[in-house]
């Protein structure tokens, strides 16, 4: 059996092209015999991934990352090997049969009776029945994509519409009422009755329960959620998960809002990593499920009491958990769906662009709604303050917020460092660290970013590298020389500098590529323009010649001979002249 499953990987692999499926996420570009593209797997900005159609695997430069289509596809969408295979099958129209788990067998047929109704309600919204409920759509800016994109249906304004259908169908009454689509007293009846119908998905993307919506009733329920049933954990949902994840690993940033209709919007302006919690506290399942993703989780709660409580304590929650947050709050309207209607998508993502971190919001948080001229509300108000510095564990916000208690109260640093002292034995929330020998450090590493910068400019463009072979320099010993050595005889091979020709032809030297390797880690600029290059060139040959000038002084002082003495500060000023 599993040599049968190996054939037929193989046969799936003979068919697909590496090169359609991986440009398919990202761009490649053909380069000589290879195509190059930026690495999804690391923080990259050069084209360090090549993908070889000869050969069909990738392989980036820079992570190491490699592999097979299944393995791209593995990786980047972050699922299973199987059902990598099956998303490189659908790609190449081969029909590859997923081995399912006994759960997803099991529950398969209740999954496709959620599908059924889905498409009930979603044709139902089409009939004439639907006018009303298509105007209410349209009046809030849901428009017909967005509707499509959804699944987005409505519920008959009938008892049993779904029950009749769905028995027409030889579903049995039992399934029905496990997946919390019927209820019975006297006579068996639909529980979504006149309501706009919203699926929900598992993170598979598998329909699995339903939110349906009021739109032309008063007082009534505005949602009404399935509840717990055999496929719907409220748990372990969140809402657009699974056309989120792909998104947010794209961007390394995942927007998590209250509403459904809030990520909806948010998604329709094309901001497609966003998630909504629907409007509860956060499961550990549904923790969990954000931490696979590995990525920032920007917290977008509504703008009142109930969001803000709601962004203390997911924001805890998540940092909690390890996980890197940022808090947006926005203004003037009640949440991100009406905020966007109201201001625009730019304004929208202005301010995702710029998010808070937890504990510039939390000390925003704490003043809110204090009157700081109360001294009883203050000393809370600075009790708050001192627990949430010592919480920080961070100097600089200690440094920033202690100064800003001291000025604006009239208070003691002194007695506000010692009480964050005293409650915190740990050293490091100490007065902050002196300069000094800070600087050292930066002077190796300014001349360390220039050398650095220099060859990668060199590796990228033709013009900088005949740049560095004009100024002759007579380079110090450091741990790059065997790159220059094989940048400068590449280019005499080529006469051209290319970065993804440079870095296949460097991979056969192993030696050197290792250092190579180094020099791109964080490189982040795209254009090579030359009066960067001449920064760089400029501040290597400086430190060239201040250590030179160094050691002529020195032999200067030792020298006893005057005429020698003489012709050393001669090239002592010949060099101070000669630097830039
Ligand atoms: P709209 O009024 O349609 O714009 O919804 P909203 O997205 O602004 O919803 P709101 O901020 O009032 O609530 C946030 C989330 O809480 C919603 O997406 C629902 O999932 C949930 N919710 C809101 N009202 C109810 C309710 O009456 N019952 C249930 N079960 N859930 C609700
Ligand atoms: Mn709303």
């Amino acid at each position: 059996m599993q040599e049968k499953k190996d054939n037929e990987f193989n046969l799936i692999l003979s068919k697909a092209d590496i090169v359609e499926i991986i440009s398919s996420y990202i761009e490649l570009k053909p380069q000589g015999k290879n195509y190059f593209g930026v690495c999804p797997f690391h923080d990259d900005h050069s084209p360090s991934m090549s993908v070889s159609k000869d050969k069909q695997i990738y392989k980036c430069f820079v992570c190491g990352a490699s592999g097979n289509a299944f393995k791209f596809v593995e990786d980047y969408l972050n699922i299973p090997f199987l059902e990598a295979v099956k998303v490189v099958s659908d790609k190449i129209g081969y029909n590859f049969k997923l081995k399912q788990s006994k759960e997803d067998i099991k529950n398969n047929k209740y999954y496709d009776v959620m599908e059924l109704a889905t498409l009930f309600y979603q044709n139902n919204l089409k009939t004439k029945d639907g006018k009303e409920a298509r105007e209410y759509l349209k009046k809030r800016g849901i428009t017909d994509e967005i509707i499509k994109d959804f699944s987005i249906g409505l519920a008959p304004n009938k008892n049993d519409s779904l029950y009749k259908l769905l028995t027409k169908k030889n579903i049995d009454k039992k399934t029905l009422s496990e997946l919390g689509l019927i209820g019975e007293s006297d006579n068996v009846y639909d529980l979504f009755r006149n309501r706009i119908m919203f699926p929900l998905k598992s993170p598979k993307g598998r329909v699995n329960g339903f939110s349906g919506r009021i739109y032309n009733q008063e007082g009534k329920t505005k949602y009404i959620n399935t509840r717990e049933t055999v496929v719907f954990k409220k748990r372990e949902n969140l809402y657009n998960f699974h056309l989120a994840a792909p998104a947010a690993r794209r961007e390394k940033s995942l927007i998590i809002c209250e509403g459904f209709m809030d990520a909806i919007r948010i998604y329709s302006i094309g901001v497609k990593n966003v998630v909504a919690t629907m409007g509860t506290a956060l499961a550990k399942e549904q923790i969990e499920l954000l931490k696979s993703l590995n990525v920032k989780i920007i917290i977008v709660m509504d703008n009142d009491n109930a969001g803000e409580m709601a962004t203390v304590s997911i924001g805890r929650d998540l940092l909690d958990n390890g996980i890197d947050i940022g808090i947006v709050r926005l203004t003037g309207k009640k949440d991100p769906d009406e905020y966007i209607l109201a201001n625009g998508p730019n304004a929208f993502i202005d301010n995702i662009k710029n998010p808070m971190n937890y504990y510039e919001f939390m000390e925003k948080n704490l003043r809110k709604d204090k009157n700081l001229n109360n001294s009883v509300e203050l000393t809370s108000y600075i009790n708050d303050m001192i627990k949430l510095i010592i919480e920080s564990k961070d100097p600089l916000f200690m440094e920033i917020e202690v100064n800003k208690l001291a000025n604006e109260f009239n208070l003691d640093k002194s007695l506000l460092l010692s009480r964050i002292n005293m409650d915190e034995p740990i050293k490091e929330i100490k007065a902050p660290t002196k300069e000094k020998p800070k600087e050292k450090v930066k002077k190796s590493t300014k001349f360390d970013k220039a050398f650095k910068s220099m060859l990668y400019y060199m590796m990228n463009d033709t013009n900088c590298m005949r740049m560095f072979l004009r100024r002759n320099l007579d380079l110090p010993q450091t741990r790059y020389g065997l790159v220059v050595d094989n940048l400068v005889y590449y280019f005499e091979l080529t006469r051209e500098m290319d970065f993804a020709s440079y870095i296949s032809f460097v991979e056969d030297y192993e030696d050197v590529s290792f250092f190579v390797k180094e020099i791109i880690e964080n490189q982040k600029n795209e254009d090579f323009k030359e009066e960067d290059m001449k920064v760089f060139l400029d501040i290597v040959e400086n430190t060239i010649k201040e250590k030179l000038i160094l050691e002529k002084k020195k032999a200067m002082q030792n020298e006893l001979d005057i005429s020698m003495k003489k012709k050393l500060f001669e090239e002592i000023i010949e060099l101070k002249r000669g630097m830039c």
